[in-house]
């Protein structure tokens, strides 16, 4: 990457780099995520993003906090767009940082096309995502020989039956692969029964992985039929990934 047409600066000396900093913990930031955020003037970031890999940052590095807290103090893309482009344009190494991969329900290409609407100089490094970390560090691989052959990643924030999804949850049911869904948990209970309404049977197995990467990671097996119940028993709550098949019992 470096060295590339995408990475040379702006007139102005300004770019934007997008880093996906993995599941919170800063031992699984890529090593090209930490050689971008050595090189910041800038950190924008968000709170999935693994912040203990900005304590060792110098102090004249400027760290902008746009979280966005579900039901609370928020900031809007417009607004997280705009500073990426005004810091650019004043001729700073822009470091934008992101919880897992900025491309997996990470609003990144937003940001991107943003960037370079205005001419700024944008580079995207992956991160590790939670669809398939959170599962991994809780012992579950999303896929095993002769128990699953490819899983697939949804995200549960709208819910089945909205006017507003787009995920068609009966062929899910019906796919005999591995099933993740990020924000799930609030509806987790609408997703387990309409699976089980389509077909999938109530004892599949069934997993969450709540805070992975962080010393607060807990784990809940159970099956599909139950795991509603008792995500809500054992008071489990977001960020969770939660794993839906045969390898969620592995
Ligand atoms: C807006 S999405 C961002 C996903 C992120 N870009 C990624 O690739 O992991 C946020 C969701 O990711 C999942 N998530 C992110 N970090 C997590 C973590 N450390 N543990 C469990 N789930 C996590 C949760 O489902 C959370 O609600």
């Amino acid at each position: 990457m470096q060295g590339s047409p995408e990475s040379t600066r702006s007139a102005e000396g300004g770019t934007v780099t997008l880093v996906g900093g993995g599941p919170a913990d800063p031992g699984l930031l890529t090593v090209a995520g930490q050689a971008a955020l050595a090189e910041a003037d800038v950190v924008v970031t968000d709170r999935l993003a693994p912040l203990a890999a900005l304590d060792s940052l110098p102090p004249h590095v400027e760290i902008i906090d746009v979280a966005k807290i579900p039901h609370g103090r928020s900031t809007s893309q417009e607004t997280i767009n705009a500073l990426l482009v005004e810091h650019a344009r004043a001729g700073r190494r822009v470091v934008r940082l992101k919880g897992g991969d900025s491309f997996v329900f990470g609003r990144g290409h937003e940001e991107v096309e943003a960037c370079r609407e205005a001419g700024v100089p944008t580079r995207v490094i992956p991160g590790v995502t939670s669809a398939i970390s959170a599962p991994e560090l809780a012992g579950i691989p999303v896929t095993h020989r002769g128990v699953s052959q490819g899983f697939t990643v949804v995200s549960g924030h709208v819910p089945p039956g909205h006017p507003d999804s787009t995920v068609d949850w009966a062929a899910l049911a019906r796919s005999g692969t591995t099933l993740v869904v990020l924000m799930g948990i609030r509806t987790l209970a609408a997703i387990t029964a309409a699976l089980v309404d389509a077909g999938l049977d109530p004892a599949t197995p069934a997993a969450v992985v709540a805070d992975a990467a962080r010393p607060s990671q807990r784990t809940v097996r159970a099956t599909v039929g139950d795991l509603a119940a008792r995500v809500v028993a054992e008071q489990i709550g977001a960020p969770a990934v939660v794993v839906i098949g045969p390898v969620a019992a592995l």
